[in-house]
């Protein structure tokens, strides 16, 4: 069974060839940062360009790279939900067009859920795991039980990890997206700066990052300072947060099975701290498959399409349906 995997909710334009049997056939993505860099963001409008300028090419490509014939698909997947509306109105009606003209069914796929599935790409994970997702617009605790079976415990009340990196990265003069660019300075630097811990002893599995931002932003205000130890102390705090609310998850839930997904699980301090927890399995994605991709989205596809499960011709994107109710209503 083979799938066709439809990646454009963001600022990343993917597609993936995903064979049940035989693993990734291949795939394409290209990245915006470039273009929305001098922004400081995401300009929603010049995604969606994108988003549409890029796709047929890309799909030429990925036909080429791999030599595949688009008849032999058996479906198409592609992300429905959450993401910036104008982008994954691209992405699904090109999906849509696809499936039409193959007459192949089509298969939906909620992006968090695909940031989920990246893990299994390697080597699938028993049931039940907890699952952080921290990315650019998500830092979530979920209860995974199954397939579709997804309880959400607590995320963050105000900015997601990677936007918090994002911020911060801007406010100390850098590019987007800041994540990688403070990963690398944070390598450098001492924990020299006291900053807050937001959250940290509230007893529920909620998160809250602005204050921390706040905290950043008085330090880069009072003149002179280390960015190497800036970065550093904003990771160390960042990383404390979620480290003890993962563990709260587990002494709450008695699960010891952990994936850690989405952008920031790119980050190799995160990596390294939640690698170094013990009495806790612990899965995180390939570095190329933290960061969005189709080749997750291929994979969880492929789970949804073996229970039957498949959308409407004329289904159309949502922006924002949360990952339980998606599970719900698709299942
Ligand atoms: O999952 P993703 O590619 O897109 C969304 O679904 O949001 O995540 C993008 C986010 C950005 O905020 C980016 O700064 C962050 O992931 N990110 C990182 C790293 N690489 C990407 N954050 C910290 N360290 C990194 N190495
Ligand atoms: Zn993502």
């Amino acid at each position: 069974m083979i799938t066709l995997a439809v990646e454009t909710s963001c600022d990343e334009t993917a597609l993936a060839l995903y064979s049940e049997e035989k693993g990734l056939i291949g795939d394409v993505l290209l990245s915006q940062t470039k273009i929305h860099e001098e922004f400081g963001g995401i300009v929603p409008e010049l995604s969606a360009r994108e988003h549409t300028r890029n796709l047929l090419p890309l799909l030429d490509l990925l036909l080429k790279k791999t030599d595949f014939d688009l008849r032999d698909i058996d479906f198409v997947s592609f992300t429905l939900t959450p993401g910036l509306i104008l982008s994954l109105v691209v992405g699904v009606s090109f999906a849509k067009s696809l499936a039409y003209s193959l007459r192949k069914p089509l298969v939906p796929v909620h992006h968090l859920e695909g940031h989920i599935y990246s893990v299994f790409v390697e080597k699938p994970v028993e049931y039940p795991f907890l699952a952080l997702i921290v990315s650019g617009g998500h830092t979530d605790l979920y209860l995974v039980e199954g397939f579709g079976k997804y309880r959400f415990l607590g995320g963050t009340l105000d900015d997601a990890v990677g936007e918090s990196y994002d911020k911060v990265a801007r406010l100390m003069g850098f590019g987007y997206p800041g994540g990688p660019i403070l990963d690398r300075l944070a390598k450098e630097g001492k924990e020299t700066y006291k900053l807050p811990r937001p959250m940290l002893d509230d007893p529920t599995l909620n998160m809250s990052f602005s204050g921390l931002k706040t905290a950043v932003r008085r330090v880069v205000e009072s003149g002179e300072y280390s960015k190497e130890d800036l970065a550093c102390s904003f990771q160390n705090a960042v990383l404390d947060v979620l480290e003890a609310k993962v563990l709260k998850a587990v002494q709450l839930t008695g699960v010891k099975r952990l994936i850690v997904v989405g952008g920031v699980s790119a980050n190799s301090g995160l990596r390294q701290r939640f690698r170094e927890l013990s009495n806790l399995e612990v899965f995180i994605p390939h570095i190329k498959l933290s960061t969005d991709n189709a080749v997750m989205i291929a994979y969880a596809g492929l789970e949804r399409f073996k229970r039957g499960i498949v959308a409407p011709e004329d289904i159309n994107p949502e922006p924002n349906m949360p990952l339980e109710t998606f599970g719900r209503l698709w299942s």
